[in-house]
């Protein structure tokens, strides 16, 4: 079985939203591995098209550079969050260049190919086509201003960039001309007889066949697969300058990160990917790329003479405590934010039990995460481990009883575990992880019933005491082995515990008996609320690095101007002149300051996010502007009385607000 993830583009940060995908992924493989199969999980990062060019020339390096740069986060990244890719490459390889190369020279050869001259925006000062998502301007149907080139947020309209009214250029700012250019096509109506038929021979979801449905109706359109030059992709082979479309070379990129894989070992390409090939081959993707996966990609390898995957399976988005993840709220939590802060298994657990195999989306609800993982981890499975462990090494040198005292029991579990499998196998984590925390109660009960604690103070029973704590231990085990695709790492900590080999599915048909096990340590500790806390504060500390990440369209003026508001909500803000009269590192604090503002009478302590732009003492004796009647808000250094105004996307490119001398402190800025 050959499995992927979608490839996450190499110019941002991985965050909680693209962790669902991985962690779903990796748990599947992790069980598929369990139970004995030969699997193999690839990845790659995501590494070419316009706003990956567009970020490394802001940040003044090549895109070489940042996807190296990147690369190596996400890579880090993954593997603390135990995602545990066989490889994990770049669709900026050779591998990749020689596939995409492949492929699309099979598919001109046999007729697929067909170009044609189309009118785009061109930034003239740039010499450079935009991208749609590079325009902006006024709706062509409600008038809205700063609305992208392709949609209008504000009345849903969808349009070509020609349409807009006052269109600018978000790169240059400059008015976009029209200009032609010969661009290559891939013609997908030539597969709808083999789509059709693949897309209802059950290789994808019940949702999808309904939206793949729509999309037959609707017609397969030509997909345009050039990019002009300048883009940071694969040229396409017997043109001057015209390349690859980044989602052409981004799928094939799951093939070049296998052949990466053969060549460092003896797997043999070719079993896995010729047409006929008795492997399979499964893609986890988020359904927002639904289309590419199962329309553009099965055409692309079958017209290229290659199989065609078993499954696609599409999962939905991330919502943080029921909304879109937001910057400001601090719940468009990064990857690494979230490592400095909690153990990564706690969310590999609360994303698994919210998981099933259908496209809905699943919410992380921080105070449901906080119960469910403190209940069902520490307070019903690590502690079945805890009550049992203890006495078996203190009071029999840690050996196990000889024989298993309750094989009913014992049975009742092991009878369970086909049923857990087929969950996992069907990608109803949850069910199986509610089958498996019903087992923890029942193994909870039994050492409540039986009382080893009250037996220990007894003569005579230290046979019971040793039978019913080795009765814990084996279920305990039982447990931890169906949890490992999970929780990898504690269940690792639990093999050494139980000193036994690495757990196989198969394993615990038998039970331990006169085994030794070693001492027991802690497994896994309460989430604790403050850590929880802590992270959102630093996720909102991150918004300015955060935002630059993002808009990797250009500059942060293109923020577009907020909802209007009525003069009564305006003059609810309180803003102060302020002098800054001592401005302090904070210890521990990555991005703060701490200032003393004098506001005339009345001194506040402010903690401002402006360490990256300021050192403390360009700061001391400035005026500048405050929001004075902001609710305090207590941060992990200190209660934060207020905020002073800035603007700019972040890093040195940060600037406060500095009125003219003469204004006072104190006096209401209006
Ligand atoms: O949507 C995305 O984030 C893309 N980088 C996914 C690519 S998946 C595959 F086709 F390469
Ligand atoms: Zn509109």
């Amino acid at each position: 079985m050959l499995v992927t993830s979608a490839l996450p583009y190499a110019n941002g940060p991985i965050h909680l939203g693209h962790l669902v995908e991985y962690i779903q992924t990796d748990i599947w493989v992790r069980f598929q591995k369990l139970r004995g199969h030969d699997c193999l999980y690839v990845c790659a990062d995501d590494a070419h098209g316009t706003p990956i060019m567009l970020r490394a020339q802001q940040e003044g390096i090549t895109p070489e550079q940042l996807i190296e740069a990147v690369g190596q986060e996400h890579r880090t990244d993954f593997s603390d969050f135990n995602i545990g890719f066989d490889n994990y490459h770049s669709t900026h390889s050779p591998e990749n260049r020689e596939l995409a190369e492949l492929v699309y020279r099979r598919h001109r050869d046999a007729g697929h190919i067909t170009t044609r001259t189309i009118t785009q925006a061109y930034d003239a000062e740039k010499d450079m086509f935009l991208p749609d998502r590079f325009i902006k301007g006024e709706c062509p149907r409600c008038g809205a201003a700063d609305q992208y080139g392709d949609s209008c947020e504000v009345c849903g309209a969808t349009y070509s960039p020609t349409e807009l009214r006052n269109p600018v250029s978000v790169i240059s700012g400059s008015t976009p001309v029209e200009r032609d250019s010969l661009h290559y096509f891939f013609k997908l109506a030539d597969f709808e007889t083999l789509l059709r038929e693949w897309t209802t021979a059950g290789h994808v979801q019940e949702e999808v066949t309904n939206k793949l449905n729509e999309w037959f109706e609707a017609g397969l359109r030509e997909w345009d697969i050039s990019r002009d030059a300048p883009y940071f992709g694969f040229r396409i082979p017997e043109t001057d300058d015209k390349y690859f479309y980044v989602w052409m070379d981004a799928p094939i990129g799951y093939m070049a990160s296998f052949r990466n894989l053969c060549d460092r070992t003896d797997l043999n390409f070719d079993e896995w990917w010729d047409k006929g090939s008795d492997t399979e081959l499964y893609h986890f993707i988020g359904k927002d790329i639904i289309y590419f996966h199962t329309l553009f990609w099965p055409a692309m390898l079958a017209g290229a003479g290659f199989r065609t995957p078993t499954a696609v399976f599409a999962h939905g988005f991330l919502t943080v405590d029921g909304q879109k993840m937001s910057k400001s709220r601090g719940t468009f939590i990064k990857a690494r934010t979230y490592l400095d802060h909690l153990n990564p298994e706690y969310l590999r657990y609360y994303f698994a039990a919210k998981l099933g195999s259908g496209i809905d989306d699943i919410d992380l609800n921080l105070a449901d995460f906080q119960q469910r993982v403190n209940s069902d981890l520490v307070g019903k499975v690590v502690n079945i481990a805890s009550r049992c462990a203890g006495f078996i090494n203190k009071q029999f040198d840690g050996e196990l009883s000889a024989t298993c005292s309750e094989p009913d029991l014992y049975d009742e579990f092991i009878a369970a575990g086909n049923a857990i499998a087929a969950d996992y196998d069907a990608r109803e984590f949850g069910h199986a992880l509610r089958k498996i925390m019903a087992l923890a109660d029942r193994a909870n009960q039994y050492i409540d019933a039986n009382k080893p604690w009250v037996l220990a103070k007894q003569e005579g029973n230290q046979d019971a005491v040793q039978d019913i704590c080795s009765t814990g231990i084996n279920l305990f085990r039982v447990l931890a082995t169906w949890l490992q695709p999970v929780l990898p790492a504690m269940v690792s900590d639990v093999e050494a515990l139980l000193n036994i080999p690495p757990m196989t599915w198969d394993a615990i048909n038998t039970p331990l008996t006169a085994h030794k096990i070693n001492k027991f340590r802690p497994l896994m500790t309460r989430v604790e609320q403050e850590k929880i806390n802590n992270m959102l504060e630093d996720s909102r500390e991150n918004l300015a690095s955060a935002e630059t990440a993002e808009q990797a369209a250009g500059p942060l003026q293109d923020e577009p101007i907020a909802e209007t508001i009525s003069f009564d909500d305006f003059a609810k803000l309180d803003l102060r002149i302020a002098r800054i009269k001592k401005a302090e590192l904070v210890e521990g604090a990555d991005k703060l300051l701490r200032l003393t503002l004098d506001l005339g009478g009345e001194t506040r302590n402010v903690f401002a996010g402006i360490k990256s732009a300021y050192s403390p003492e360009s700061l001391e004796g400035k005026l500048t502007v405050m929001v004075a009647n902001l609710a305090p808000r207590k941060m992990r250094f200190g209660v934060s009385e207020g905020m002073v105004l800035a603007a700019g996307p972040g890093g040195a490119e940060l600037w406060i607000l500095n009125p003219d001398e003469g204004a006072q402190p104190g006096m209401r800025v209006k």
